[in-house]
């Protein structure tokens, strides 16, 4: 998962920890446990992660991955007056990378705080505060639409999100995203040798939940088998033109929660869609 194990409190509250368990999780329920997450946890996040992402790179996976070697958005000088919607952007590390080429970016995000976060780095394009699976743009809007790790992994229905991204897109447009790589999900979510041993059915789709006392989800994570995300992929009217698992590499040595060299040197931890609109 991409937070912080369970019980993780950067307020120190003495509220009871959120008990972690799987089951279902609706697009409504899903979408408010994640805003409330994301606005609580931006700072700490930020703090944690920030020096990996760097204010302007587009680094596309905790393996470190970066759009300038990667190229998976095309080359780097045809983004140049391309208007580029970045859904899930966090505080925009990507969007601002797509500006210095020259692109015309807009950065969306849940979380306000986020945005936040994007507004003290410094962004001269838009930030919109909104949910991926209603996007609040006309029909055709980009040329390109990209997330590192935003938005597809949380969301209950992906299908709505991919069929929204389709209608923001112009014909020909490309839509790139990341998510933890599917066969992560039947490891425990820890970085050491512990990670290695399967502890679910990969063939589960129940959601990974916490939730308070009352029951309610305070964050919710979301599976798709490979198979489900070309299924979702294609039936929304795009075409699959790759599908990029990052190798760990030999000057990555750093960790974030379950991703370690340990791991990414056996097994995939992230799998990056690329697709064009028909
Ligand atoms: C792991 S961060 C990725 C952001 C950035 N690429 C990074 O690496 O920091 C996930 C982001 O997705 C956002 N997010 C989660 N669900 C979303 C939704 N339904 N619509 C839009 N953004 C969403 C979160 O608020 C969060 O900022």
């Amino acid at each position: 998962m991409i937070q912080e194990p369970v019980g993780h409190d950067p307020e120190g509250s003495e509220e009871s920890e959120p008990e972690a368990t799987r089951r279902d999780a609706g697009v409504a329920e899903s979408s408010r446990a994640n805003r409330g997450w994301w606005d609580r946890n931006a700072d700490e996040y930020q703090v944690e992660h920030g020096t990996f992402l760097g204010d302007d790179r587009f680094v596309w996976c905790p393996e470190g991955l970066d759009e300038v070697e990667a190229e998976l958005l095309g080359p780097a000088e045809e983004l140049k007056g391309r208007d580029v919607l970045e859904i899930g952007a966090g505080a925009a590390q990507c969007a601002r990378w797509l500006a210095a080429q020259g692109a015309r970016p807009v950065a969306l995000d849940l979380s306000h705080r986020q945005l936040q976060h994007a507004l003290r780095i410094g962004s001269a394009f838009p930030l919109v505060c909104a949910d991926a699976g209603a996007l609040p743009f006309a029909d055709a809007s980009f040329d390109v639409v990209c997330s590192a790790y935003g938005a597809l992994p949380f969301v209950a229905d992906p299908r709505l999100v991919l069929r929204e991204v389709r209608r923001v897109l112009r014909p020909g447009g490309r839509l790139v995203f990341s998510v933890t790589h599917p066969i992560r999900w039947a490891f425990p979510d820890e970085p050491g040798p512990e990670g290695l041993s399967v502890a679910a059915s990969y063939f589960d789709r129940t959601p990974y939940v916490e939730q308070g006392d009352d029951g309610s989800a305070v964050y919710v994570e979301h599976h798709r088998t490979i198979g489900d995300r070309v299924r979702d992929i294609v039936s929304s009217g795009f075409r699959l033109v790759d599908l990029v698992e990052p190798e760990w590499p030999a000057w990555n040595t750093s960790e974030w929660g379950g991703w370690s060299p340990l791991r990414g040197n056996l097994i995939p931890g992230t799998a990056i869609f690329v697709c064009e609109r028909d």
